[in-house]
């Protein structure tokens, strides 16, 4: 069982498509872990994107993802990271395949409406970063068996 964590990005909560995105990933078969709306603020956008530091677009995205509400959540399943990403689609939405969240609702790599961990290590360190351990929820969903073999 892996955990991953998801953002609906501010131009996914200005736009009204929180409760699509959302959908996406609930619909795919993933489970909900934990889910809350928050604005971040500068100290924790750095830190959740300081691997991007160096980056020509590290100050623009700070502003971007600090810019307005996200949902923030953790989603859990088998490959729940690969999965995710994929439903997620490529980084860029011009290149991300339809049907994907990016690929159906996004225009430019600046606006790409969602954020999911991309590794093991790092969704353990961002899970850790949004949420203490009392905000996850620990549940036995009732349709496991149509979804996991
Ligand atoms: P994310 O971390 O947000 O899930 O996105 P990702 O893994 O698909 O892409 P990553 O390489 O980690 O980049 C993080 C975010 O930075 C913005 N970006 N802008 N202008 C640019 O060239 C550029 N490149 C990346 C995007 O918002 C990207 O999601
Ligand atoms: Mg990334």
């Amino acid at each position: 069982m892996e955990r991953t964590l998801i953002l609906v990005k501010p131009d996914g909560v200005q736009r009204g498509l929180a409760g699509e995105i959302i959908s996406r990933f609930e619909r795919r078969g993933l489970q909900l872990a934990g889910m809350k709306f928050m604005q971040m603020s500068r100290q924790l956008a750095e830190e959740h994107y300081g691997v991007h530091k160096e980056r020509p677009f590290y100050s623009s995205l700070v502003e971007y993802i600090t810019s307005g509400p996200i949902v923030a959540m953790v989603w859990q399943g088998n490959d729940a990271i690969a999965a995710a990403r994929s439903t997620m689609g490529a980084t860029n939405p011009v290149q991300a395949a339809p049907g994907t969240i990016r690929g159906d609702f996004g225009m430019e790599i600046g606006r790409n409406l969602v954020h999911g961990s991309d590794s093991p290590e790092n969704a353990v360190k961002e899970v850790n970063l949004f949420f203490n351990t009392d905000e996850l929820v620990d549940w036995q969903r009732t349709n496991d068996a149509w979804i996991c073999e």
